[in-house]
């Protein structure tokens, strides 16, 4: 049975427009696909001789809804597939039919190549970010691969590439050398990783004349994947050795990947969970702050100047496998806990958006915690891919910081603010508020004043749902989705009447 809904929490908001802070890159609303379960193949492929609506094999339903979100980044093929993924499988009439040991060693078709994955890019309007093969692979294999994108010369290669659809060079605007390397991409010391990404870095080339003054690749080293000494020590050798790099190598982003899980193997169910569960993983989801602050402090030693970003580029809540679902595919439900859990941490993401720059959520489709779920034909739109949606005004946008008085939401012995907000000024010069009423069971009122600004109005949506793991099913897709949400300010302050669990954004009208 649901909680009572008590009284409104009064929440006092203050917001000084006139210290603007440093950009929210739109990079930070990446997104993460691998070819892991259903998440290309029926997510995005289905072939171009499928009943299922496609352009040129990748499904139309799904490109729209993407579209609609601005997706600004693809990070592929892998996680750790891409350590043991050989690009020239995948291009070319001819596929070569192989395996996926890591994800439930399935056939894996090879049909979703280069080619394909480019076209999906184009039509969602994204940008590459290849994670390229440092564990089974080679430097030579990593450079002929980028050759084959990127060059603009009539090379072998590049013709290639004519003969398989595509005359002029692609852009790749991010490239990954390696993937947790100090796991399941090698297991290697940061010494012995160190060694591969200064070759990698050297060798593997963007050739593509767009991208060598203006749009420069940038490359993201394998980062830490927690806050033990085993992650800072990590953080600490390769930030240390970009301080004292020459010439013949450099990186521009660290990665850093972080699961809201609570403890291995992932246990918590995705749906028909209660508050204790809902408290239990927005504690645990809090915790990416620390991670980034503790991160963000190492890198500062080597790099005061922030010239390397810190990449999140695997985060997300990891459930159980749903039942009946084969294990390592990660299939999962989305439920309204995971719209909470994904604005709070894109909260923690811009507001360390002077090193956080960039950030890509596992995963993008079926797969982990999704933006869509796919099954055939049909497709549902997740409470995670609607805070996407309504978080599209801070891509780029300015961060404006914002002082709360939160107050607390407490259940059983955890404890947590009980309000987080983010405000930025898009490019016009508009006012935007995100603010998430943690509580389950309290709305939330919030006064807002604002500073430097004349306040009629605010206009936007909210997300929320009866239950804290309500979700969206193919039978009831509209369970949790936005709605229409205003409020009127009176002597230039703001205030919102919150529901409990809920994400609001709102622009301020003047
Ligand atoms: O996202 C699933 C897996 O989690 C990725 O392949 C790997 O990088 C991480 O351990």
């Amino acid at each position: 049975m649901a909680a009572p809904v008590a009284d409104a929490q009064k929440v006092a908001l203050f917001i000084d427009v006139s210290k603007p802070g440093p950009k929210i890159d739109r990079n930070l609303f990446g997104q993460f696909a691998e070819h892991l379960g259903h998440g290309v193949y029926e997510g995005i492929w289905v072939g171009p001789d499928s009943k299922i609506p496609n352009t040129r094999g990748i499904r139309n339903d799904v490109v729209a809804a993407l579209k609609a979100i601005k997706v600004p980044n693809v990070r592929w093929p892998g996680g750790c597939f891409a350590d043991e993924y050989h690009w020239r499988k995948g291009i070319g009439p001819q596929r070569t039919v192989t395996l996926n040991p890591n994800w439930g060693g399935v056939i894996e078709p090879n049909t979703f190549g280069t080619t394909e994955f480019m076209d999906f890019l184009d039509q969602i309007g994204a940008e590459a970010y290849l994670s390229v093969n440092v564990g089974s692979g080679t430097p030579q294999e990593a450079s002929e691969w980028l050759e084959y994108l990127t060059t603009a010369q009539p090379t072998t290669l590049a013709k290639e590439r004519d003969a398989n659809g595509h005359p002029a060079p692609y852009k790749v605007a991010f490239l990954g050398i390696g993937n947790e390397s100090w796991d399941c991409g090698g297991n290697m010391t940061p010494n012995h990783y160190l060694s591969q990404l200064k070759i990698y870095s050297r060798f593997v080339r963007n050739f593509n004349p767009a991208q060598q003054d203006k749009q420069q690749m940038l490359k993201i080293a394998v980062g830490p994947g927690g806050g033990e000494p085993r992650w800072t020590e990590w953080t600490d050798a390769i930030m240390k050795a970009y301080q004292n790099h020459t010439w013949s190598w450099d990186m521009n982003g660290l990665s850093m990947h972080s699961y809201t899980v609570v403890k291995w193997p992932p246990s918590y169910a995705s749906v028909g969970f209660g508050e204790t569960e809902y408290a239990q993983i927005l504690k645990s989801t809090l915790e990416m702050n620390d991670l980034v602050e503790k991160h963000s402090a190492i890198m500062d030693k080597y790099d005061p100047e922030k010239k390397v970003a810190l990449v999140v580029d695997e985060w997300g809540g990891w459930y159980a496998p749903l039942p009946g679902s084969n294990p390592g595919f990660l299939a999962q439900q989305n439920s309204l806990r995971d719209a909470v859990l994904a604005a709070l941490n894109l909260n923690i993401f811009a507001r360390h958006a002077d090193r956080v720059r960039m950030a890509n959520i596992a995963q993008m489709i079926n797969v982990l915690q999704a933006m869509i779920l796919t099954d055939k034909e049909k497709m549902v739109l997740t409470p995670t891919y609607y805070v996407y949606k309504m978080y599209v005004p801070f891509q780029d946008a300015t961060f404006v910081a914002v002082s709360i008085d939160a107050g607390t939401y407490t259940h059983g012995d955890i404890t947590l603010p009980r309000v987080d907000a983010i405000a930025a000024k898009d490019k016009a010069g508009k006012l935007w508020l995100a603010i998430t009423n943690v509580d389950p069971n309290q709305s939330a009122e919030i006064e807002v004043t604002l500073a430097g600004i004349n306040a009629k109005s605010a206009v936007g949506e909210t997300l929320t749902a009866s239950k804290v793991d309500s979700v969206n099913t193919f039978d009831a897709p509209n369970s949790v989705i936005p709605k229409p949400f205003s409020a009127k300010a009176q002597d230039g302050k703001l205030t919102l009447k919150l529901a409990p669990k809920s994400v609001t954004v709102v622009a301020v009208e003047q």
